[in-house]
């Protein structure tokens, strides 16, 4: 129960990691909002979840207007905001760097970058107020030790960690951790996005790249957030955590 009675925001939620990391802070004993823009997916998940410690708040991150609604909302149901996950994101298909198109580009920063903006205007100022909170951002090993044809996503995933460094040492004398995962290539809907196309051969190719063997999971991912948002990580902030069967090595 390592997040009792914890107020925590997971975004993305309604899939892939965000999911994963939904149903192990509920484990633990946390209160979850997932905050989604596909309401029809998080319904269904919750749904399944069987749990009255969750709910769903539907928000698109891209929309400043859409995030400030979301957090009125949250402020009339929650007194405290303990951890806040940036998780939802987005890519564009694998691309020659120079064909990739100018809307491909920006809703890439605006899910990926831009939203964190959005999301710290409210949340930060919340958690200042109890000086005390923990942030995790889901970046991507992309950011790290990036593959060609995905640039623009992994130049996101680059201002991720920055972002991530950059808000730990602000915000540190606040008593808010700010922490990253960078997770290698995940069996989530995503994925497919991120090969191209999802046939035995580009699979391969991939997990060639991951000395352990294989892609990450749901469940790789909820256990280094779960971690980082927990208080056993009370002296870990700025980090960018590499969950990937050693890739970046
Ligand atoms: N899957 C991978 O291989 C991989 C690897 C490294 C990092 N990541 C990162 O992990 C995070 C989660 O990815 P995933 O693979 O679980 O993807 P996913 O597509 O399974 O889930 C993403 C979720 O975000 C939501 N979302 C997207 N844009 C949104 C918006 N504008 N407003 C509200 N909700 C929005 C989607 O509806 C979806 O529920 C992303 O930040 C991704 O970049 C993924």
């Amino acid at each position: 129960m390592k997040l009792q009675d914890k107020n925590t925001i997971v975004t993305g939620g309604a899939s892939g990691f965000g999911a994963g990391i939904v149903a192990r802070f509920l484990e633990e004993g946390a209160n979850v909002t997932i905050v989604d823009f596909d309401e029809t997916a998080a319904l269904a998940y919750m749904e399944s979840l069987k749990s009255d410690r969750v709910h769903f708040e539907y928000a698109d991150l891209a929309d400043g207007k859409s995030v400030a609604e979301l957090f009125d909302r949250l402020q009339t149901r929650w007194s405290r905001l303990d951890v806040l996950v940036n998780n939802a994101g987005t890519t564009h298909l694998p691309a020659l760097l120079e064909d990739v198109s100018e809307k491909d580009f920006d809703k890439v920063f605006a899910v990926n970058a831009k939203s964190v903006y959005y999301t710290s205007k409210f949340a930060v100022p919340w958690m200042k107020q109890q000086a005390a909170g923990a942030i995790v951002n889901i970046a991507s090993t992309a950011a790290l030790s990036p593959r060609p044809h995905l640039t623009w996503y992994n130049a996101s995933k680059g201002w991720m960690v920055t972002a991530t460094k950059s808000m730990a040492i602000e915000l540190a004398s606040e008593r808010i951790r700010v922490n990253a995962i960078c997770p290698v290539a995940g069996e989530t809907p995503l994925l497919a996005s991120f090969m191209g196309s999802d046939t035995p051969e580009t699979r391969e190719k991939f997990l060639s790249s991951i000395p352990l063997g294989r892609f990450s999971t749901p469940k790789d991912i909820a256990a280094t957030a779960l971690y980082l948002a927990s208080d056993e990580a009370a002296m870990i902030t700025g980090v960018a955590l590499e969950v990937d069967g050693g890739r970046c090595i």
